[in-house]
């Protein structure tokens, strides 16, 4: 595995290559990354694997300089994954000056996430399409467990007509159904035993879902008590359509319910798809 850390030493190195895969992370790498990086090479030729933790989508500056960087174990975890590049730049690599332009994402990323991080999807995109920029893939893989960051990634891909397939790799959860993320390293230890319940609250929406249930403001309700009662601070627990992300409306049969709560001081999200009888 090669690892590359300056823009003009990449664009060198993949100067002949074609059907290249890109995995964007922010490294803290876990088997979630793992799945991605397995799924790339299963559809390309060679993986790029980019580790750049992007100040620009982060909304408090502690949260950036706090956010785990673990290099030397991420690149020994990648090349037993058998990646080909990691792509780990400086940050005056990827911003020599001050950003001056930026991609302003529509409505989608004004909502949820968008809501409680506002101009997080802003810097996401904006790095994402330098990142695209610089490494030229013709795949994509992003995590399903950022839902919404996925459905804006593959927008901006259609809006800028970018000759990109984005692929999404499901979540890969621990076996107590706690999505895996770079941020659970933040959780004590009684704060790990607790963090499951967000995806149980969640699958108690989906059963209700699964049985034909379709009242979806009392199952949001319901789920959000549920959590606060155990100590969280609720962002949302909600039901939305896949496709754009909106409320439901009757003739809608595919979901996704997302949630977003803070345990501790770690704020966690989890999203679970679901299709109503
Ligand atoms: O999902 C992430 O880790 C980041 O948002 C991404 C896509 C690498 C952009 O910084």
């Amino acid at each position: 595995m090669k690892i590359i850390r300056h823009v003009t030493d990449l664009r060198e190195f993949l100067e002949k290559s074609t059907n290249v895969a890109c995995v964007p992370t922010m490294g803290n790498i876990h088997a979630g990354h793992l799945s991605l990086v397995d799924l790339a090479k299963k559809n390309s030729d060679f993986v790029v694997t980019t580790i750049f933790v992007n100040r620009l989508q982060f909304n408090q500056a502690g949260d950036f300089t706090d956010y785990p960087r673990t290099l030397e174990e991420d690149f020994k975890k990648l090349e037993k994954a058998n990646n080909d590049i990691v792509f780990c730049p400086e940050e005056n690599d990827i911003y020599p000056q001050k950003q001056q332009y930026f991609i302003d994402p529509p409505k989608i990323a004004k909502k949820l996430e968008g809501r409680f991080r506002p101009d997080h999807f802003r810097g996401v995109c904006t790095v994402v399409m330098k990142l695209f920029n610089i490494v030229q893939p013709q795949v994509a893989v992003f995590g399903k467990k950022d839902y919404q960051q996925l459905a804006i990634i593959k927008g901006l891909v259609k809006d800028f007509a970018l000759p990109i397939r984005i692929l999404s790799g499901e979540t890969v959860r621990a076996q107590s159904g706690l999505a895996l993320s770079s941020r659970n390293v933040r959780l004590n230890q009684s704060e790990l035993k607790e963090a499951p319940r967000l995806r149980s609250a969640m699958q108690i929406i989906y059963d209700a879902i699964k049985s034909g249930d379709r009242n979806f403001v009392a199952m949001e309700y319901a789920a959000g008590e549920l959590l606060a009662r155990h100590g969280w601070k609720v962002d949302y627990v909600v039901v939305r359509t896949q496709v754009g992300l909106l409320r439901p409306s009757e003739k809608d049969k595919n979901f996704v319910i997302l949630g977003a709560a803070t345990l501790g001081k770690t704020r966690l999200i989890d999203d679970l798809e679901v299709s109503s009888p």
